[in-house]
């Protein structure tokens, strides 16, 4: 395993042992709803993770923050909110998870940054960028799903597997 690969997974159990314990619970719930390419949400979740950790220094924002909000970015997903999601199968529209994902946030206190930095992610069917953290998680998620689609592994799948370990071992 590269050095970055493991610097990123302890970074990764960092940010995940500080988690609230609800937070922890809806982060295993996004392994069992689907993301891009066969990835669950978790997997997906985890490799934007890893790509707002990398491009962190580029937008000038701390790496430890920029990956909890890469991790928590769509944490709404699966909490149905509005009329669209009853016509999902999986019960969630994916549009309104920014909203559902930031009050979930906002409610067990976490750091108020990335609960903006999750609100805005989802520009333009939501609220737009604002701060270099936004940019970040915003860039990092368009870009791991463009890169999933055409077929590149951002996270080698030795290194998932032992991220999403982290999080079931930690919650
Ligand atoms: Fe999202
Ligand atoms: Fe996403």
């Amino acid at each position: 395993m590269e050095s970055k690969h493991l610097r990123f997974l302890r970074v990764l159990e960092e940010v995940v042992s500080d988690l609230p314990e609800r937070v922890l619970r809806r982060l295993c719930r996004l392994h069992d709803i689907r993301g891009h390419r066969g990835d669950t949400r978790l997997e997906h979740s985890l490799k934007v993770a890893y790509l707002c950790w990398r491009l962190s220094g580029k937008f000038r924002v701390d790496g430890k923050i920029a990956l909890e909000s890469g991790l928590l970015h769509d944490i709404g997903y699966g909490i149905p909110r509005c009329p669209l999601c009853k016509l999902d199968p999986g019960g969630h529209c994916g549009i309104c998870h920014w909203r559902t994902g930031s009050e979930l946030l906002e409610e067990v206190n976490v750091d108020p940054a990335v609960v903006r930095a999750v609100r805005r992610h989802m520009f333009p069917y939501g609220p737009p960028p604002r701060t270099p953290l936004d940019w970040c998680v915003w860039t990092s998620d368009k870009l791991e799903s463009v890169l999933s689609f055409l077929g590149f592994r951002v996270l080698p799948d030795p290194v998932l597997k032992r991220a999403v370990s982290a999080i079931y071992t930690l919650s």
